[in-house]
């Protein structure tokens, strides 16, 4: 660090468990940009005084968390397409002063599961499960990608269906009950488990009985914490591809490290830091 040094971080409530700064200190290390990146827990009440500070200070960039996705969409200047179709930002570049909000957390997912499991979507047909802010990130995303069609599903149904219907018709991402999943997974070539289900330390639960599934179809779900959900090793078992978390982790942080630097990510580098910080 000198008087040079690019600043990032990423605020949170919490956010000292997370991995950005491990991970995207290693990406600055390995490709020579002199950046820094910190975790700053930032509650409710100080987001729009961390937002000035970003401005007061000249940070280059933030990524932004839990709970201020949303809430953060206010105190900037501009915000992307996806960014406005995930109705959320978790990356911001200050611009000579303009505070852009990007998502990268749906790009960064449809860029793992490419790289990782299933590099052509093109035609294919994707299941959803869950409506959350998080199959909201991704549903734009996995859109763009020109899929035969997208199906979303939830526990509380009504969601599923306003979620869909919160999209332009040529999406093409429509809702059916959650008693209907046995059905649509059958035909499904990805399924993606958008749900907290399995999640640590709930590890005994799976979203879907994952012998609905054809063999060779792509099970993947968002979730790290475990590498392997429940879901993942039934579908492994059943001869499905399988595809975790984290992958959409690092990806997510590769896109905003290219945002702010302009230079292609690290990305075997981040992996492995990531990795070796589960150690
Ligand atoms: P996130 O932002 O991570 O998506 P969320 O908005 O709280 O978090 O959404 C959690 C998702 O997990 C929801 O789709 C939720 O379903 P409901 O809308 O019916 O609550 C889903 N979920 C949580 N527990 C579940 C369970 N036991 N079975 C099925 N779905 C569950």
């Amino acid at each position: 660090m000198d008087s040079h040094t690019l600043l990032f971080g990423v605020i949170g409530d919490p956010v000292r468990h997370s991995r950005s700064p491990i991970m995207l200190n290693r990406a600055f290390r390995e490709t020579g940009v002199n950046g820094a990146y910190a975790a700053f827990h930032v509650v409710p009440g100080r987001l729009e005084q961390a937002i000035a500070g970003v401005r007061g200070l000249g940070f280059r960039g933030l990524n932004v968390t839990i709970p201020h996705k949303v809430e953060v969409m206010p105190f900037l200047d501009e915000i992307s397409e996806g960014a406005k179709a995930a109705g959320a930002v978790n990356t911001i570049v200050n611009e000579n002063g303009r505070l852009i909000g990007y998502n990268t957390d749906g790009i960064g997912y449809v860029r793992s599961l490419k790289e990782e499991a299933e590099p052509d979507l093109t035609g294919k047909t994707i299941v959803v499960l869950g409506a959350g802010g998080a199959a909201r990130g991704i549903l734009w995303a996995l859109a763009q990608e020109k899929p035969k069609a997208i199906i979303v599903a939830n526990r509380t149904e009504a969601k599923a269906a306003e979620l869909a219907a919160s999209f332009d018709p040529e999406l093409r991402i429509t809702a059916v009950p959650w008693d209907g999943l046995r059905e649509v997974c059958r035909e499904a070539d990805v399924v993606v488990n958008t749900t907290s289900v399995g999640m640590s330390p709930n590890v005994d639960a799976s979203p879907i009985d994952a012998s609905w599934m054809k063999p060779g179809a792509v099970a993947s779900d968002l979730i790290y914490n475990p590498l392997k959900t429940l879901f993942l090793k039934q579908a492994d078992l059943n001869g499905c591809r399988v595809h975790g978390g984290l992958g959409m982790f690092i990806y997510q942080g590769a896109y905003a490290f290219e945002y702010w630097t302009g230079e292609p990510a690290p990305v075997l580098a981040m992996r492995e830091s990531v990795l070796a910080s589960f150690d």
